[in-house]
């Protein structure tokens, strides 16, 4: 049903005038600038939430595009560390030319990592779909040989090949590893990925085991009380939680800004009362806070790609109750 309902919303979206997309979108984007973003996290500072900041925009079409996220992530570094905040940044490889020239790409991303590091900030590289996840695994990897810490990718619990990722990344990484755990927003083909939701909070829960048992830094990036839940019990059953250091005997001391090895993430305007709820318990709790000019890419892209986004967006606007922001 919800899956049908969001066909149709994502058939009407052509004729959808943009100032209609526009205010839809205004929960969940920050503004077209940085300044509307700082006034966003200003607000939710007083919820006990710390923020990890994305520029919006993903593949670019020719490598000269990638100077414009460089020059906006530089100035946002300089933002973070001038207004204090608590908060890091989310980039897309592709948005730096990963797929375009590769080298340049990874230079371009060691520049950025490079300036984050001296602020000790640390860069979360996002996963886009299936085509990219090796290349982003690789580029995580290939920045900790460099001795470039600061960076963690995302995994994606839907794909088949998650649990073999998990454990290369921590065989080479070991504790170093810092995973942020989602279900994945792109609808991958069945040959390679779950398609059924049951199979997919499976998947996220026992990800998130792994990755915990792993000693690894885990992001658990969901807003499903299943896996709220299951990380709330697997935290349990470690011993780790709110007010207590990390207990697993690899763990690394907490970095700056991160919590006693996990945190809980989740979007800017969903789910607020379960983040609130959690941050209230004493979790640390951190929202994804996307803002850029191109707003409207982004949220046609997001509905397209996953058409019960639509659904969901729609009931949290007739139903208000069913999802606070
Ligand atoms: P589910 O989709 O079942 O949603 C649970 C409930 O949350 C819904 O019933 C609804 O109430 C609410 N909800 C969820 N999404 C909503 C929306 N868009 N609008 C309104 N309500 C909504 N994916 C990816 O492929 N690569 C990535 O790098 C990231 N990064 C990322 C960062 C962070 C911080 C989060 C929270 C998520 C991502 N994702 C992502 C997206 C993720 O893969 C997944 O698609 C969404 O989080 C939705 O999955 P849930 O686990 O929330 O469950």
């Amino acid at each position: 049903m919800s899956r049908l309902f969001g066909r149709m919303v994502v058939a009407m979206m052509p004729i959808m005038p943009r100032f209609v997309v526009r205010w839809i979108s205004r929960r969940y984007v920050a503004g077209v600038d940085m300044e509307s973003a700082l006034r966003v996290m200003r607000k939710l500072e007083s919820q006990n939430a710390c923020f990890t900041i994305d520029v919006l925009g993903e593949e670019i079409t020719s490598i000269e595009e990638a100077d414009y996220f460089i020059e906006e992530y530089e100035r946002l570094l300089k933002m973070i560390v001038k207004e204090k905040l608590d908060a890091n940044i989310s980039i897309k490889p592709t948005a730096f030319g990963l797929l375009i020239d590769r080298d340049k790409g990874l230079a371009n991303i060691e520049k950025l990592l490079r300036e984050a590091a001296k602020h000790e900030i640390f860069v979360r590289l996002d996963m886009e779909d299936h085509r990219v996840t090796d290349d982003t695994i690789e580029v995580c990897l290939a920045m900790h040989e460099k001795g470039l810490e600061n960076i963690g990718v995302v995994l994606q619990a839907r794909l088949f090949r998650t649990n073999a990722d998990i454990e290369n990344i921590c065989s080479i990484l070991g504790p170093g590893a810092d995973f942020r755990i989602c279900k994945g927003i792109y609808l991958e083909p069945s040959e390679i990925a779950h398609t059924q939701y049951k199979e997919i909070v499976d998947a996220s829960n026992e990800a998130i085991d792994k990755m915990l048992d792993g000693s690894s830094y885990v992001a658990i990036a969901s807003h499903d009380l299943p896996v709220i839940d299951h990380a709330l019990a697997a935290l349990e059953e470690r011993k780790m939680g709110p007010g207590v250091d990390d207990p697993r005997p690899a763990a690394p001391p907490p970095r700056k800004g991160k919590g006693e090895g996990y945190e809980f993430q989740m979007l800017l305007g969903v789910r607020g009362d379960v983040r609130r709820r959690l941050a209230s318990q004493g979790h640390r709790t951190r929202v994804y806070i996307p803002y850029g000019e191109q707003w409207y890419e982004y949220s046609m892209r997001r509905l397209r790609e996953n058409p019960t986004v639509a659904w969901h967006v729609t009931k949290a606007m007739l139903m208000p109750w069913t999802n606070k922001r």
